[in-house]
């Protein structure tokens, strides 16, 4: 397997600065920018929308990860390919036909993720896994960063290992929510290439960021 992918979700940087905040987290070793987007429907938070991608897409050359966490979405899709996501994440539940979605983020032109829920079961990757080049294992509930890693999701990203190898296919394993130095080192073990970190990237401030990164590594 290759080295695990660092992706800090930028919900835990300074917002007033953002622009400042990717160019330090990619300074510090960053391999793709976490981008949540919320809309205070699907989960209880609202974010960012397409034209803050936008504007932030001259900060970095390093992939935008964009996850997204509205409902419905698929009328937003388009803005989002446009505005520079690389990768485009979706959960099942935010639309009626995932299969369709999935069909649309490819014809965009961009990697397709399908995104599981603490709660969703793996079985509704199992007949859309040749659209997928992603799937993201929530460790949280979405909505908020700084929540506590769910222990239990950790068989599910072995699991899921299983069924990727089986596949034959390059789709990433990523993992996100309560990702920290203290659980990385597990949560690779069970299967994951990539991780989302927020907290876990952005404290202490900017000095700390490339220290931060590495540790996730297990560096
Ligand atoms: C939660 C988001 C996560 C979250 C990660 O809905 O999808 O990306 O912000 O933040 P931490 O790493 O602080 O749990
Ligand atoms: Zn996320």
């Amino acid at each position: 397997m290759s080295a695990v992918r660092i992706a800090p979700s930028i919900l835990s940087a300074d917002f007033a600065r953002l622009g400042e905040e990717i160019r330090a987290i990619d300074a510090a070793g960053a391999d793709w920018i976490h981008v949540d987007v919320m809309d205070g429907h699907f989960v209880p938070n609202i974010t960012i929308g397409p034209g803050v991608v936008k504007a932030l897409r001259k900060h970095t050359a390093k992939p935008f990860d964009v996850h997204l966490m509205i409902a419905p979405v698929d009328p937003f899709l388009q803005a989002f390919a446009e505005a520079g996501a690389d990768c485009i994440s979706v959960h099942p539940e935010s639309g009626p036909h995932l299969h369709r979605t999935l069909q649309t983020i490819k014809a965009l032109g961009k990697r397709a993720g399908v995104v599981l829920n603490p709660g969703t079961p793996v079985d509704v990757i199992d007949h859309v896994m040749d659209l997928v080049d992603l799937v993201l294992v929530m460790s949280v509930n979405p909505g908020f960063g700084g929540q506590k890693f769910i222990e239990s999701q950790l068989p599910k990203i072995t699991e899921l290992r299983r069924r990727i190898d089986a596949s034959g296919r390059a789709i990433d394993l990523e993992v996100d929510g309560g990702v920290d130095r203290s659980n990385a080192a597990r949560v690779i073990a069970a299967g994951a290439d990539a991780l989302v970190a927020g907290t876990a990237t952005f404290e202490g401030g900017p000095s700390r960021y490339a220290d931060n990164i590495a540790a996730l590594r297990g560096l």
